[in-house]
């Protein structure tokens, strides 16, 4: 039985991931039920309807949590869902700092839904955690960071946020999805909860939708049990099954989508038809030194800027081994455009504010043959 000490792959494959007890199968098995037998009116085995609990899913609870030095994790339909699930635990009144660029789909959950129960949003650069400490209020009741950012690659300082937080008093939750628990552990840094979009390195393989919060504390981990039984967004088995085994090889998909993210990042900022390369792993990112000391590795998303829309697009029509599309975090390189797809709710205005430009073009670099992502680069960026 491994212990909350061993390794970070050892835990990864073995956390929640026992062999099954009654038949010993090595793979997790994913109970497909929707109810379970009791043995008489209020004694069951632990498990009453599959909305509330299912086996398969403590299991992935209990992995996740693992990962991310939590105490208990909680898994939903997707990562929205889990934003969200959080946001329910507010009241109308409540209000939330949050970083001023962020996956689009966040503020269209904020703005779009969660204002109209009364919920207040202030959006800040959470780059100068001086901002973080001048927007919090009486009623603030989260600081929501994502870092590195979507797609500006912009690093916060987790450590001095949550010291702020600790201070006034108010949660720090970290979207972590970019950088998976592989390269940088939020909770060790002072968060109170870690968000994922499971969608993304967690799963691994792009087949399967999923959000996890991971908790550290024990109020936490029953109001969003709650919140899953209440309301109802849970992930499926299957789903869970998915994530439990692609996190099995989360560690060596990490260090080769960082070693070729390294490699496509050096050849882009060499490449003349490129006018800016956002990655933290570059010596002139302006925030390099905070990322080596906040993250163990760079990762593989990449943000670059190609100029204009016309360019854009000219150069994301030749590609062929990487994918066009939405999302990242899956073994193959998916490549996609910021403004028309994943930032498209914030509108023209909004983007130009944050400085999110028509032509920029954003990386998720896969596990591929690195020579052969980069010959494909090169002959789309020749396309310019
Ligand atoms: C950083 C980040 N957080 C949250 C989400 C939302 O996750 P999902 O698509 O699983 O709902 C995404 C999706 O792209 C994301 O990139």
């Amino acid at each position: 039985m491994p212990k909350h000490s061993s390794g970070f792959s050892t835990r990864a494959i073995h956390v929640g991931q026992e062999a099954d007890a009654e038949t010993g199968a090595v793979a997790v098995p994913i109970y497909a039920t929707s109810t379970y037998v009791q043995q008489e009116i209020g004694k069951h085995k632990g498990y009453e309807y599959a909305r509330v609990s299912n086996p398969t899913r403590t299991r992935l609870e209990k992995n996740l949590a693992s990962l991310e030095g939590g105490m208990a994790a909680r898994v939903f339909a997707s990562g929205m869902a889990a934003i969200n699930a959080i946001c329910t635990m507010f009241k109308t009144g409540d209000h939330v700092v949050c970083g001023h660029n962020l996956y689009g789909g966040t503020p269209r959950l904020f703005n779009q839904v969660l204002t109209g129960y009364g919920i207040e949003f202030t959006y800040v650069d959470t780059g100068d955690v001086r901002n973080v400490e001048r927007a919090i209020r009486k009623r603030t009741r989260m600081v929501f960071v994502e870092t590195p950012t979507n797609p500006l690659m912009a690093i916060s300082d987790l450590r001095a946020i949550s010291k702020v937080c600790r201070q006034k008093k108010v949660d720090l939750v970290v979207d972590n999805t970019f950088m998976s628990p592989y390269f940088q552990k939020p909770i060790a840094l002072g968060a109170d909860m870690v968000v994922h979009s499971t969608t993304k390195f967690l799963n691994g393989h792009s087949d399967g939708l999923g959000g996890v919060v991971v908790c550290t504390r024990p109020e936490q981990a029953e109001q969003l049990g709650f919140v899953q039984k209440a309301a109802g967004a849970i992930l499926s088995p299957f789903e869970c099954w998915l994530v439990l085994r692609g996190v099995k090889t989360l560690a060596i998909r990490m260090e080769q989508h960082d070693r070729n993210g390294r490699q496509v990042a050096a050849f882009l900022a060499k490449h003349k038809k490129v006018t800016k390369v956002f990655y933290p792993g570059l010596l002139d990112h302006p925030q390099h030194e905070l990322a080596q000391r906040q993250m163990s590795g760079f990762g593989a998303m990449i943000t670059f800027e190609t100029g204009s829309l016309a360019n854009a697009n000219k150069m994301l029509r030749k590609v062929r081994v990487c994918s066009l599309g939405e999302s990242l975090g899956g073994v193959e390189t998916l490549i996609s455009h910021p403004a028309t797809m994943t930032h498209a709710a914030l509108g023209e205005k909004g983007r130009k504010q944050i400085g999110i430009t028509d032509g920029m073009v954003r990386i998720s670099v896969g596990i591929e043959d690195v020579e052969d992502i980069i010959a494909d680069l090169d002959r789309a960026l020749a396309a310019i």
